[in-house]
């Protein structure tokens, strides 16, 4: 396999991102969330998603992985979004990689970037939300050190309501 390398994201990868985001969705969730949600998920809402965050949003840490010149994968993280204050924890908002590098260690190289940049935040610890459903990443996270806490949440998508699943793990 081509080597990978990882990099800050720029605004000009909003479309890459947004692609790579349906892309994986799409794979992860068949079956799991209803055809309608995915089918309604649009490049033109996710690039315009991801160039605000990309373009307004300093707070945030998007890195991309690269393989060859094209961008296989991106990880996101942040101060936790539910609290206000430097009370929180660091966010692991997101972490997709294209369906056809998935299980080559990828994720868990791109998971280790993004940790150690969440180590030199002011954070002592991270936390991040996954669906319930996603056994695959919930799989991933629990080998990667991190525990369920037993928190849950409900997020709508479409006509659906979802289970989330809070974990956290320390960075020091
Ligand atoms: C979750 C995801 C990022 C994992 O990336 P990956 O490159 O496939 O994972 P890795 O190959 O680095 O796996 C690291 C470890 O995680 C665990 N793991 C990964 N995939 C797994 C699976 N399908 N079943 C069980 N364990 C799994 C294993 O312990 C694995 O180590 P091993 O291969 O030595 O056994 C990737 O599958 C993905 O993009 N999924 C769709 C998006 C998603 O659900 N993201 C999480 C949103 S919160």
């Amino acid at each position: 396999m081509p080597e990978i390398t990882f990099r800050r994201g720029a605004p000009s990868d909003a479309a890459v991102l947004a692609e790579i985001n349906i892309e994986s969705w799409r794979v992860a969730f068949r079956g799991l969330f209803s055809d309608d949600t995915l089918s309604r998920m649009s490049m033109t809402e996710q690039t315009a998603r991801f160039d605000r965050i990309l373009s307004e949003q300093p707070e945030v840490e998007v890195w991309v992985a690269v393989q060859g010149t094209g961008a296989v994968g991106y990880g996101t993280i942040g101060p936790e979004r539910a609290v206000e204050s430097a009370a929180g924890m660091c966010e692991l908002r997101a972490l997709y990689l294209r369906p056809v590098i998935w299980r080559r260690g990828v994720g868990r190289r791109l998971h280790d970037q993004l940790l150690d940049r969440m180590a030199k935040t002011q954070f002592d610890n991270a936390m991040l939300w996954v669906f319930e459903i996603n056994a695959r990443a919930r799989a991933f996270y629990e080998a990667l050190g991190w525990a369920p806490t037993g928190e849950t949440d409900e997020i709508r998508l479409g006509d659906e309501l979802q289970v989330i699943r809070r974990y956290e793990r320390s960075l020091t």
